[in-house]
C-alpha cells in the first residue's frame, strides 16, 4: 500500500491516515511517500513500516550506523541534525500548546551541539555469552563493536566486556577520562561540568551529555544571577551537581534526593568544591516537604520523567518561592505540572536542550516566576 507522509509524531514517527484511522509509519518522513506493511491494527490506530520509499524527502540522510537496522535507539538516524533540531522544537511547542490551557508561552531556541560522540555512559546487556545493545523491540543481543552515540574512548572499552548476568554499565568522567567498567570494579569516577568536579557512583544519575550539561547549567546560573536568589532548593538533586554548579552565587542550597549513593556523591562534591552553604538530605522529595519552607527563594527541580508528585506540587503552591526552574526531559509531565502550578506561577519561558541528539527524546528548561 502507498501513503503520504503529512508530519512526523512525536516519536519520529510518520503520520498518514488510512480510510480516515490514523496511522504511524516507522521509518518516514514528512512529504514522503511510502510504501508500507501494516504491523498491527487497534480500533484507534494502525501501525506500518517502511518497505520502500517512492518519493524521498530532501531531509533524508543516509544513517551513518552499521547497526541501524537493527538497533532502535537512534529514532531519527534517517533525519538530517538540522531537522532534528526543528523537530523537537516544535515537539515541544506542540505537546505544551495542546496539554496546558496556557496562552502564549515563549519556547525559546533550542541549544544544541555534536550528534554523535556525546555519551557518557553506555548500558551493556548480556545473554547466552553474548554482549551488546537490545535489538529493537525484543530481548535479542546485537553484539557491538562501537556505538555512535558514545563518546570515542568509552567505545575502547567495548570490546574488553565479558558476558555477564547482569547488565554492565560503562561510563567515562568528562574531562578527567576515568572510566567506570566490569574489569576495573571502580566504584565512582570523577567528571566535570565547567569548573566543578564531581564523584560519580555507578548507581547515582549524571546527566550524559556533559556538553550540554554545561550549557544548561550556564543558563541555571545566569536566571539565579539576574534574580539574585540566595536561598536555593535543588530537589531531585542526584550528585549534587545544579546546586554546587550555583554555590558562589548564593547563601544556601538544599538538596533532596531519594538515592543513597547520590547523596553520598553529592556530600563528597560538596567538599570537593568547598561548597559548604550546601546541605543533602536523603529522602523522597514527597516525604520531605516539612523542609521545604519559604525561607527559599528559588527552587531548582530536576524529576525523573514521570515528574512532580502532587504533594510536590502543592507544597510549592503554598510556600510560593520567588522563582521555580524546572529541568524535565518529558514535556508532557512538564505541561501537566504546569497546568497544576499556573494557579500561583506564570512561565516566562520554555527552552529546550538536544541532550539526547538522533533519538527523539529532548530536555527542558522552564522558568516560571510568582505571580
Ligand atoms: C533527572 S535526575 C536529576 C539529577 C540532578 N539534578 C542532575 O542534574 O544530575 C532525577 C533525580 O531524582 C531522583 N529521584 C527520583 N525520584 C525521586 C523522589 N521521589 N524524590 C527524590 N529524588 C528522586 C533520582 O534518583 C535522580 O537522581
Amino acid at each position: 500500500m502507498k501513503v503520504a507522509i503529512e508530519k512526523l509524531d512525536h516519536y519520529g514517527r510518520g503520520i498518514t491516515k488510512i480510510n480516515d484511522k490514523i496511522c504511524f509509519v516507522e521509518n518516514a518522513l514528512k512529504e514522503e511517500v511510502v510504501e508500507i506493511k501494516i504491523i498491527k491494527e487497534t480500533k484507534k490506530y494502525i501501525l506500518a513500516s517502511t518497505t520502500k520509499i517512492i518519493k524521498e524527502s530532501k531531509d533524508r540522510v543516509a544513517p551513518s550506523c552499521p547497526y541501524s537496522n537493527l538497533c532502535g535507539g537512534c529514532h531519527l538516524a534517517h533525519l538530517s541534525f538540522e531537522k532534528e533540531n526543528e523537530f523537537k522544537e516544535s515537539k515541544v511547542t506542540e505537546i505544551i500548546k495542546k496539554f496546558t490551557k496556557i496562552k502564549d508561552i515563549t519556547i525559546k531556541n533550542i541549544i544544541y551541539d555534536e550528534p554523535y560522540h556525546y555519551r557518557n555512559k553506555i548500558t551493556l546487556h548480556s545473554k547466552d555469552g553474548k554482549v551488546g545493545l537490545y535489538e529493537q523491540k525484543s530481548n535479542t543481543i546485537i553484539p557491538i563493536k562501537s556505538c555512535l552515540l558514545v563518546n570515542k574512548k568509552l567505545n575502547e572499552e567495548i570490546k574488553n566486556v565479558l558476558p555477564s548476568k547482569e547488565d554492565i554499565i560503562l561510563r567515562i568522567g568528562n574531562k578527567t577520562e576515568e572510566i567506570l567498567n566490569q574489569n576495573n570494579k571502580k566504584e565512582s569516577i570523577t567528571s566535570y561540568i565547567g569548573n566543578k568536579k564531581y564523584q560519580v557512583s555507578a548507581q547515582s544519575f549524571f546527566q550524559v551529555n556533559s556538553t550540554i550539561t554545561e550549557k544548561l547549567y550556564d543558563e541555571i546560573k545566569s536566571i539565579i544571577q539576574e534574580r539574585n536568589s540566595k536561598n536555593v532548593l535543588d530537589l531531585y538533586c542526584g550528585t549534587g551537581t545544579i546546586g554546587i554548579y550555583v554555590s558562589d552565587i548564593v547563601n544556601n542550597v538544599l538538596g533532596i534526593e531519594s538515592c543513597k549513593e547520590a547523596v553520598m556523591d553529592a556530600n563528597t562534591n560538596k567538599e570537593l568544591n568547598k561548597a559548604t552553604n550546601c546541605t543533602y538530605k536523603l529522602g523522597k522529595v514527597e516525604d520531605l516537604t516539612k523542609e521545604i519552607t519559604n525561607k527559599y527563594d528559588t527552587a531548582i527541580i530536576d524529576p525523573p520523567r514521570s515528574g512532580l508528585h502532587k504533594k510536590v506540587v502543592e507544597k510549592l503552591l503554598e510556600i510560593t518561592p520567588k522563582n521555580l526552574i524546572y529541568v524535565s526531559c518529558d514535556p508532557i509531565t512538564l505541561a501537566r505540572d504546569l497546568n497544576l502550578l499556573k494557579e500561583k506561577y506564570e512561565v516566562e519561558y520554555i527552552r529546550p536542550y538536544n541532550m539526547f541528539p538522533r533519538t527523539y527524546h529532548v530536555e527542558c528548561v522552564c522558568v516560571l516566576n510568582k505571580r
